[in-house]
């Protein structure tokens, strides 16, 4: 059986990290799209000549040419600009949407059978024109910030309790902004709930308070750091175990911002929910009920959302 094809639209920061963990991984072979000549090709050609060393069986190839994508089964997307200190991921939607625009007729062409993952901000707004210019179906694209959100409020839970990151369990709700919201009832150390924790004395309601502010800025606290550009490590290798679970059939339980039919009394938009990934895409929105003051908060990410797609329809009339 050929190898599976994963076409990488954008080949910057995270688009070059993606295609490095996709040949660890044996995910599949690789192809890096982008328009800065010489920069999809040099990744590639730099990371195939780890393969010896890593002894992976996979091929990479660099193009400007959206024919090479053909046939894709999975497309991930980094196409666009990222933020510099000081800005929001809302300040790049005008830019970034022109640029959803060439990508997702050049998905419409040439890979209109793939599993699609947007990693591009305002995340939410992106996803959603970008299903609007693709035209694909909506249970096959999807966003990828749940996961990294919720990893990073992994790793500063699994820190301030100094256990093993992998009996951490947690997810974060709502857009990938300011007002996303990271569930404190459903998050778990070893199924142990994260308010118990607080009753048992693990920690304090205070320095809960705190992590989950942190979770919320964690993409600033970086940007902030490099000063040149936003994280692309773990952002990379989130959308990374979205491609996994959609190429192996895992059938994995993980946030995702997908399009939402009434689930969580969100109708006709991408949000951030629990979702079950297979080989059908986004096999299922995991329908869980909110307390009053959770929906409360998603309400509000989910406001905020709304509001970027607005202005998205305001900049380009075609979207509906
Ligand atoms: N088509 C294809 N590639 C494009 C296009 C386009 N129309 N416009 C820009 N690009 C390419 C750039 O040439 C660059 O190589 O997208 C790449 C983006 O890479 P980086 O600037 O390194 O950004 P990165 O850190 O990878 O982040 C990409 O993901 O998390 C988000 O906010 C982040 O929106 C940003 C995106």
């Amino acid at each position: 059986m050929a190898r599976p094809k994963i076409a990488l639209i954008g080949a910057g920061q995270i688009g070059g990290t993606l295609a490095h963990l996709a040949a660890l991984k044996e995910l599949g072979d690789v192809v890096l799209f982008d328009i800065a000549e010489g920069t999809p090709e040099g990744k590639a050609l730099d990371i195939a000549q780890s393969g010896p060393s890593e002894g992976f069986d996979a091929s990479l190839k660099g193009t400007q040419s959206y024919e090479d994508i053909a046939g894709a089964d999975v497309c991930i997307v980094t196409a666009g600009v990222p933020r510099k200190p000081g800005m929001s991921r809302d300040d790049l939607l005008g830019i970034n949407l022109k640029v959803m625009k060439s990508v997702g007729e050049g998905i419409r062409d040439h890979a209109p059978d793939a599993f699609v993952i947007c990693i591009t901000n305002p995340l939410d707004a992106m996803v959603w024109a970008l299903q609007q210019f693709s035209g694909l179906p909506a249970n096959k694209v999807c966003g990828m910030a749940g996961v990294l959100d919720s990893a990073r409020f992994r790793h500063f839970l699994a820190e301030e309790f100094n256990v093993s990151m992998k009996d951490v369990t947690a997810f974060v709700l709502g857009g990938h902004g300011d007002t996303m919201v990271p569930s404190v009832r459903y998050s778990t150390v070893a199924g142990i709930p994260l308010p118990d924790l607080v009753k048992m004395g693990w920690t304090t309601q205070e320095r809960l308070d705190a992590i989950l502010q942190r979770t919320r800025d964690g993409g600033a606290e970086i940007v902030g750091l490099l000063k040149t550009g936003s994280a692309f490590y773990a952002p990379a290798t989130s959308a990374i175990e979205m491609a996994e679970a959609y190429l192996k059939d895992q059938k994995r339980v993980l946030p995702c911002a997908a399009y939402c039919d009434g689930e969580l009394g969100v109708k006709g938009m991408y949000v951030g929910v629990p979702t079950v990934i297979g080989a059908g895409g986004i096999e299922k929105v995991v329908n869980i009920q909110l307390n009053e003051e959770e929906q409360v908060m998603f309400d509000n990410s989910v406001n905020a959302v709304k509001g970027l797609v607005e202005a998205c329809k305001g900049i380009d009339g075609t979207l509906a």
